[in-house]
């Protein structure tokens, strides 16, 4: 049983163990200090596990350029988000190109080692012009992007040790371990679903449609750094929880967290995201309206179209489209603009807000919107959270 072959033909490892890891932490004592945020500690391990592969480090200069602007690497891989480690003007003067960095997560834990070959400066708004494709600054992304250091540092890396506290421990597989799991359970035809929310029914019906022409589907949340208004992520497990026990079927369905940042990149985070679910071992990926989008800045399907920018080989995974998906009255069943001929005002969609202040009263959303046990979760949560903060 072959699954698909990682994003570039290899599926990184930077992990070092053994004598090699015992001398690296000998070595790291006399080494430049460098603290992460947590941003640049997942990227650390997602480099680290292969979950970025082809990267093996932080993009040195020539990668980030092309990345920037072509969407490619510098050897023409598609990859479309620059993954990146920057420094201070101050940080940056102390630090020799050649010479190995320790990464710290805080003071005191050693995460790894940056073998910098080259720093570099940047151009912020080119950055955030064209791969956000917005310079305002409410942007979350370009918001991070503009607070960023003036200097960025290019090199493989070497993962010693794990993050610490790393949260839904059971939950984390690393791609080798979701490839090992596939295949113990004999699919090949595996889609993949990012989410940063619970699952409504909009996100149910295309997981299922998809489910129909594939082996099985791999529930893949994103639970590392999100903005401060999304839901968080231990409240969104309960919910994956509640509703695959209610809904999914288990032998065809495997929950398993992505532990990346996100960016709110819209298109070009629908790639990244592909690309690193192919290396997951999916061979499919969900991208549905307004992918990793945030308020206004991308079309509705501007994450559908940036794939006509790749041949489907660059890629290697299909990617497969839904339009926006809801409740129809008429048709008494879910549907989407593609299937629906009525009117939108038999469609049973809510906004964000809506739902927030519907469980803010502590009421349930309509059925046909979410499912009452996800619904319970989220209310439950929403009470603790005022009960604390009274
Ligand atoms: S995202 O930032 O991870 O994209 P979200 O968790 O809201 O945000 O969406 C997860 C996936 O479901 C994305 O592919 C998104 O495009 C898709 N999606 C969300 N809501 C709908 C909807 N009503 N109809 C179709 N697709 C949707």
């Amino acid at each position: 049983m072959r699954l698909i072959r990682p994003h570039g033909g290899t599926l990184v490892n930077r992990e070092v163990t053994g004598i090699e890891r015992e001398s690296l932490i000998q070595a790291a004592a006399e080494m430049p200090k460098l603290q992460l945020n947590a941003r640049e500690i997942s990227d650390l391990e997602m480099i680290a596990t292969g979950a970025f592969s082809p990267l093996e480090g932080f993009l040195g200069e020539s990668d980030y350029r092309s990345v920037r602007a072509n969407m490619r690497l510098a050897n023409g891989i598609a990859w479309t988000i620059p993954v990146t480690l920057s420094v201070t003007n101050e940080q940056a003067e102390k630090l020799r190109e050649g010479a190995d960095v320790a990464l710290y997560q805080g003071a005191n834990h050693l995460l790894g080692v940056l073998h910098l070959t080259e720093k570099y400066r940047y151009d912020k708004q080119r950055e955030a012009e064209l791969v956000y494709r917005t310079t305002d600054e409410a942007h979350p992304g370009v918001q991070a992007l503009y607070s960023q250091g003036e200097w960025l540092l290019g090199g493989r890396i070497s993962l010693i040790n794990r993050q610490l506290d790393v949260t839904f421990p059971v939950y984390r597989r690393d791609p080798a371990e979701t490839r090992s799991l596939f295949r113990q359970r004999g699919w090949r035809r595996v889609v993949a679903f990012q989410t940063r929310n619970p699952v409504h029914r909009a996100h149910e019906y295309i997981q299922k449609c998809a489910l129909e022409i594939t082996d099985g589907l791999l529930l893949h949340p994103l639970v590392g750094e999100t903005k401060s208004d999304d839901i968080p992520a231990d409240v969104r497990i309960q919910s994956y929880e509640a509703i695959l026990e209610g809904y999914y079927p288990k032998t065809r369905t495997i929950l398993s967290v992505l532990p990346a940042a996100m960016r709110y990149a819209g298109p070009r985070e629908a790639v990244f995201h592909a690309l690193i679910r192919k290396n997951y071992g999916c061979s499919h990926f969900i991208v549905g309206r307004d992918h990793a989008g945030v308020g206004n800045y991308y079309g509705t399907y501007d994450a559908h179209y940036i794939f006509d920018e790749f041949e489907p080989e660059e890629l290697g995974l299909t990617p497969l489209f839904f339009d926006h998906t809801f409740y129809c009255r008429a048709c008494g069943a879910m549907a989407s603009t593609k299937t629906c001929p009525h009117l939108s005002s038999e469609h049973v969609t809510l906004s964000g807000t809506r739902v927030r202040e519907l469980l803010n009263a502590g009421e349930l959303p309509p059925i046909e919107f979410s499912r009452p046990e996800v619904a319970a979760v989220l209310i439950a949560a929403q009470r603790a959270k005022t009960t604390s903060a009274t």
